[in-house]
């Protein structure tokens, strides 16, 4: 029967590396500190010129040719970023004119990194309901914009990235399961402090440095395994599976230790945890999406498997979705 699936992935990433060493020159860090506390070894940096939705555009041009489909056949364009070309008109809007998706009604979505996990089941609901036939899901982030490059407990974890799928009616591929979920009392534990209506922006709050993100590191570190944990299990009981019949989880590249702890308490060996942190660093939204389209692309994924996606963020959100492929 046919139901909601994968119909086509991209991803893009921008040429420049900045390595551990490169950052050994900006702050006080090392490249073995790095390595050990997160498993990093370099990011990608964005142009200067460049936002959210240029990145967008590249992986969202790869996912439609994948698909066989021309842009015109796109009914929804779903972005998600923290990183948006600007706080309104949303990035999507900007992507789909860029792109000349015409028939696309176009929206973002803030869940911070779950938002491409969001989005695919926010577009799960509208292809089972009939509303909608091909749905663009987007997470794409320019998020080395918000680092501090002066705050060596952040600006050694994240890079710049871009993934897409469509999402439409397919016999494989199918979007078996999701859950998604939000602890709203840890909202201070990762944020944007000012250039919303509750900080507006001023000459203060530039000099204090409140247009960069914050994080409390070690508290987001604990919750992120139980609610990744939590999330993958609930979606893959939904599915009306067991952990031991999960072929891949791609789960958010935030740290390697957080990774491996999750996959110890799904009871997954290394091997079935997907992980390309090691390149990329954490891309928010575009973590999950480019290490699916990678996943796929490297032949990682084989026909018949049960993958499961999993993320967390800022929020903290939370969510997973499991696709049989
Ligand atoms: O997708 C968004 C979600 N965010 C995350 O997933 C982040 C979750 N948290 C983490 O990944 C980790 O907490 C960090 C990687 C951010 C930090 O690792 P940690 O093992 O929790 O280190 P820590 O914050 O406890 O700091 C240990 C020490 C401190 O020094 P003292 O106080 O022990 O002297 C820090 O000042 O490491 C120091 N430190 C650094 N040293 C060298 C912090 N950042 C650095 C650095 N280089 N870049």
């Amino acid at each position: 029967m046919e139901q909601a699936g994968i119909l086509g992935l991209g991803c893009y990433l921008p040429s420049r590396k900045m390595t551990n060493k490169d950052l050994e020159k900006l702050v006080d860090t090392s490249d073995e500190w790095i390595m050990t506390r997160t498993g990093i070894k370099e990011r990608r940096i964005a142009p200067k010129e460049s936002a959210a939705s240029d990145l967008g555009v590249e992986a969202a041009k790869l996912a439609i040719k994948d698909a066989r489909l021309k842009p015109e056949d796109i009914d929804l364009i779903i972005v998600a970023t923290v990183t948006g070309d600007m706080a309104f008109p949303s990035t999507s809007c900007i992507i789909q004119d860029k792109i000349g998706a015409i028939n696309a009604a176009a929206f973002d979505i803030n869940a911070a990194c779950s938002g491409f996990v969001f989005g695919i089941t926010i577009a799960k609901q509208f292809v089972d309901s009939g509303l909608y036939k091909n749905i663009l899901v987007i997470g794409a982030e320019k998020m080395t914009s918000l680092v501090d490059w002066t705050d060596r407990s952040t600006c050694v974890l994240f890079g710049d990235g871009s993934g897409a799928c469509i999402v439409g009616k397919s016999k494989d591929r199918q979007i078996a399961s999701y859950f998604i979920g939000c602890d709203g009392s840890g909202s201070n534990l990762l944020r944007l402090p000012a250039g919303g209506s509750r900080i507006p922006a001023t000459e203060d709050t530039v000099k204090n440095k409140l247009h960069f993100l914050k994080m409390e590191g070690n508290e987001v570190f604990k919750l992120a395994v139980k609610v990744m944990a939590d999330a993958a299990n609930k979606a893959i009981t939904k599915a009306g599976l067991l952990c031991s019949d999960i072929n891949l989880l791609i789960p958010h590249q935030a740290n390697i230790r957080i990774l491996l702890a999750v996959a110890k308490k799904l009871g997954l060996p290394e091997e079935k945890i997907f992980l390309n942190i090691e390149k990329y660093g954490n891309m928010s939204s575009a973590s999950t999406a480019v290490a699916l389209a990678e996943a796929n692309k490297d032949g990682r994924i084989k026909k018949g498997d049960n993958v499961c996606l999993v993320a967390f963020g800022s929020g903290l959100t939370y969510g997973a979705v499991v696709i049989k492929w």
